[in-house]
């Protein structure tokens, strides 16, 4: 017999859910280095326009799709046309890449959080701390399945019971959290002239892989193409309206990331005498050069400890949203249950997860094209899977299934005020943005070229 469907309880539980899993680690670390590095407001501009015009369109057809057909990713394109379950397959199996190695940095966000709560800050802002945990064997595997953990306990409560309820606590804290710590930095002395870095426009650096580099962010930031937003759509109630929560959600993911912008940059600045050097890309900001910067502020252990909490929520509920995609899959497809999926998938993943951790220690040496185990599972999920299944989606709405299908969902609950610029963007502009980000970030992550 067919069980109900479980379902978010309201608006309010679905947009904080959903925003949950698009507040993470991109917004925090990825989004301030690539504002600094892509000429400050001018790249803010670029990702907002795209924000409400790609990222709308496209959040909007994920959730749209899961709301019509009730399933999660491989059920639901199944369900509208058979011939194309195979994005939905190619869909599923991005979360099933990310979710062990973006637990792997959970791991170490969890680790730092410990740190900074049991009063040892200035011990990580020593220059070999980073290096030395996460090049050990047993330390950072006991953090990532502590972090792994968790995520399995939330999603084994279920969806009201379990995702709703956290993201209740944790979407309010983290948003409070930002805004005192932003407050904080950005009104150090000194710290106005990296507040000026950050949000002027340096036309000089405006280029066209500005737009890619805004675009690229976006979909990994908004949780796009992977099967997310179909899921927690299908836990949607018919009676909410869909496009003033994909508004509300956008507002909430952009929201975040600026202010970790305006955290971390004019820190940074501040401490490093304004080099923008020291905004460099990857773990190294987040990890290395933060910690320094508190230990060099007045109350940086209680700072440090607010950022790692903070981190560690918007971590939290973005794992939460990859596994129960996952989990969910496997609910409707095998007919698991949910304990059973869960369990499943939890050791999926710490397995999965082993060589990531490992990869920065006593495997270093074993490269896949060039790669640490890490960075080619982000390759391959972020730049290479995910604009695929991205592109084949607009194609199925756009020419086969027809947005008209999905306008028709969206109002439901009333008109839906930007439906010609829904199906534009998704027959026409999407599909050929997503061709060229797929090519560029292809050539680039195998060092052809440099963006
Ligand atoms: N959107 C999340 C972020 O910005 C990342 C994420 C990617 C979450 C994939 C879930 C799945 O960090």
């Amino acid at each position: 017999m067919e069980t109900k469907r479980s379902s978010f309880s309201g608006k309010i539980g679905f947009v904080l859910a959903a925003a949950g899993s698009a507040v993470g680690l991109g917004n925090i670390w990825r989004f301030p280095y690539l504002a600094a590095q892509y000429g400050g407001g001018i790249f803010l501009l670029t990702y907002i326009i795209l924000a409400l015009t790609f990222g709308f369109a496209l959040m909007t057809a994920e959730i749209a799709i899961g709301r019509k057909t009730g399933l999660s990713a491989v059920g639901a394109f199944r369900a509208l046309d058979k011939r194309f379950s195979f994005i939905g397959y190619l869909g599923a199996i991005i979360p099933m890449i990310i979710l062990p190695y973006y637990s792997v940095i959970g791991g170490w966000v969890t680790k730092y959080l410990a740190v900074y709560l049991s009063g040892q800050g200035h011990a990580a802002a020593d220059d070999a701390f980073f290096g030395d945990f996460i090049g050990g064997v047993g330390e950072p595997i006991l953090w990532f399945a502590v972090f792994m953990g968790a995520t399995a306990i939330v999603v084994f409560f279920g969806v009201e019971k379990g995702i709703e309820k956290v993201s209740k606590v944790m979407m309010p804290v983290l948003v409070v959290l930002s805004l005192i710590i932003a407050v904080y930095s950005a009104c150090m002395p000194g710290a106005w002239e990296g507040v000026l870095y950050y949000i002027t426009p340096d036309f000089s650096k405006f280029s066209f892989t500005t737009v890619l580099a805004a675009m690229g962010q976006l979909f990994y930031s908004m949780s796009l193409a992977m099967g997310i937003m179909i899921t927690y759509g299908s836990y949607m109630k018919k009676d909410v309206n869909l496009e003033s929560s994909v508004k509300q959600i956008e507002i909430f993911d952009t929201g975040i990331a600026f202010l970790a912008g305006l955290m971390i940059i004019p820190a940074v600045f501040v401490f490093s005498g304004g080099n923008e050097e020291a905004l460099g890309k990857g773990p190294g900001l987040m990890f290395v050069t933060l910690p320094k910067v508190f230990d060099s502020m007045p109350g940086g252990n209680i700072l440090g400890a607010a950022f790692f909490l903070l981190v560690l929520f918007a971590a939290l509920t973005s794992s939460i949203s990859l596994m129960e995609t996952v989990v969910s899959i496997f609910c409707d497809k095998f007919k698991w249950n949910r304990s059973f999926s869960c369990i499943f998938v939890f050791l999926f993943c710490i397995l999965l997860g082993i060589p990531s951790s490992l990869g920065n220690g006593i495997w270093a040496d074993i490269k896949i094209i060039g790669m640490d185990f890490l960075s080619f599972f982000d390759f391959l999920s972020n730049s290479v899977l995910m604009p695929i299944v991205a592109f084949c989606t607009c194609i199925f709405v756009g020419y086969v299934l027809k947005p008209s299908a999905l306008i028709e969902e969206v109002e439901l609950t009333g008109t839906f005020k930007k439906k010609k610029m829904f199906s534009f963007i998704i027959k026409y502009i999407a599909p050929i943005f997503i061709l060229l980000i797929l090519g560029f970030s292809v050539l680039e992550g195998m060092g052809v070229i440099k963006v």
